[in-house]
């Protein structure tokens, strides 16, 4: 029997019920999606609807944009996959162009798949060059699901009773908003904050700091744009402790949030960096850059990451594509100038509902948090829930952060690529989503 990818059932969520897992999360239902272009993704009843999360934050220059879908058409014919120790033009070109966009010392460039892949191996490349275990993070972080990332991962998927690497330490995250350690005037006191945060990782440490692995704005853990000089004191306590400091830029990297790298905003380099999601524009493509010396240092002690799909071509060619159209159309400008347009419309939610406490965020990658009431600030994942629903019924995908305690916060970052009107749609429809939840006329 053959069954071809496109081919209708008549009763699909049956076979869903029948031989589709789960993995963590509900499925969209009752939707099959058949389609993608742009900004938008289409489903088989012909519903079209806007995506404001650029699917799972990686199809950075919308969806099928025509160059991509080009790229794959010529390279696919040529070049595929080839034995993981040969090297094509694609993944050279694209280690190039990347190290190209960075600054010094952020020389070598690996190219892998996956967010949680590409942190495994900087995890495992800091533990391998500074010869320690032990690897910090936020406790509002999330760094993806293979076992060292998973360690470094406190907002979710971490209480299911198996053992995580040992050495694990979490700091505060600096949340602005909703602040743990405040001055005189209820501000945050980020910098009493990351001096607790390091005290106790002294306290529990067992003298084998590796590495701090951190996002330079945490979007999995709520949108949370750490203050100015904060990335420079955390950069300041790990090479005092020497400890490798990693970024991890899966949604930031690649202009997002209006500049090439989410840290150049605050001008602190990490030792180790690593781009995913956005990278591949949609197709599952990752990449570690750290220094030569690093690098040097790795191979020496014998650093191994070699895996199937390392240095793929057909991936590399698609990431070469996406860097060509991200600098020739200037996209991290336009994410700028359309990041701006974007947050003053989340702004105007915040004045004019009760329920929406606070929007922030940089450039295209923003947030809008909902609440009970403003005053009491209290968190309310149902109202979330409703008004993600009430989106969706309107005709805009938008993602609220579904992890325990986070719930009410969503996460807006469409395509690189969107445009004002497509902005100013979406806008109006989760306005409106918005007032029929408020006012009760949308209700469970
Ligand atoms: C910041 C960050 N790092 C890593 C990952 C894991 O990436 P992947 O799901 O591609 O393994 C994610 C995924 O959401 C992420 O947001």
């Amino acid at each position: 029997m053959t069954i071809e990818p496109f081919e209708r059932s008549t009763d699909p969520w049956h076979e869903v019920e029948q031989h589709v897992g789960h993995y963590g999360a509900p499925y969209f239902a009752p939707d099959i999606i058949d389609r993608a272009e742009g900004s938008y993704i289409y489903t088989e009843d012909g519903r079209k609807i806007l995506d404001f999360t650029s699917g799972q934050m990686c199809a950075t220059l919308g969806h099928n944009n025509p160059e991509v879908v080009q790229t794959i058409r010529t390279t696919i014919g040529r070049l595929d996959h080839l034995y993981s120790g040969m090297l094509s033009r694609p993944s050279i070109n694209l280690c190039t162009h990347i190290a190209q966009t960075l600054p010094e010392p952020l020389n070598k460039v690996i190219p892998l798949s996956t967010g949680s892949e590409v942190n495994e191996a900087a995890i495992r490349m800091a533990k391998t060059v500074t010869g320690r275990f032990e690897v910090v993070s936020f406790s509002r972080s999330w760094h993806g699901l293979t076992q060292a990332s998973a360690a470094a991962t406190y907002s979710s998927a971490r209480k299911v009773g198996v053992p995580c690497a040992p050495g694990q330490f979490a700091i505060p995250t600096p949340y602005e908003y909703r602040p743990d350690f405040t001055d005189a005037e209820g501000k945050l006191d980020w910098r009493k904050e990351l001096d607790f945060g390091f005290d106790m990782v002294d306290a529990q440490s067992s003298g084998s700091l590796a590495a701090c692995i951190v996002e330079p704005i945490l979007s999995g853990g709520g949108i949370l744009v750490p203050p100015d000089g904060y990335l420079a004191e955390l950069k300041k306590k790990c090479h005092e402790r020497g400890m490798l400091l990693i970024f991890d830029e899966a949604q930031t990297g690649f202009g997002r949030t209006g500049t090439w790298y989410g840290f150049q905003h605050d001008g602190v380099v990490p030792d180790i960096l690593t781009l995913s999601k956005t990278l591949g524009g949609g197709l599952p493509l990752a990449a570690l850059v750290t220094s030569d010396e690093i690098e040097a240092t790795a191979r020496e002690r014998g650093f191994t990451f070699y895996t199937s799909h390392v240095n793929d071509p057909l991936v590399a060619a698609v990431g070469c594509t996406v860097m060509n159209v991200i600098e020739r159309d200037d996209l991290p400008s336009k994410a700028a100038q359309k990041g701006d347009r974007l947050h003053a419309g989340l702004q105007r939610l915040v004045e004019t509902h009760d329920i929406v406490g606070d929007a922030r965020g940089r450039g295209l990658l923003q947030g809008i948090e909902i609440v009970k009431d403003k005053q009491g600030k209290e968190r309310s994942a149902a109202l979330g829930d409703l008004i993600t629903r009430r989106c969706y019924e309107l005709g805009l995908h938008m993602n609220i952060v579904c992890l325990p305690g986070m719930g009410g916060v969503f996460r807006i970052a469409p395509p690189l690529t969107v445009s004002d009107a497509e902005l100013d749609d979406g806008l109006t429809i989760l306005d409106q989503a918005i007032s029929d939840v408020e006012t009760g006329r949308y209700r469970d």
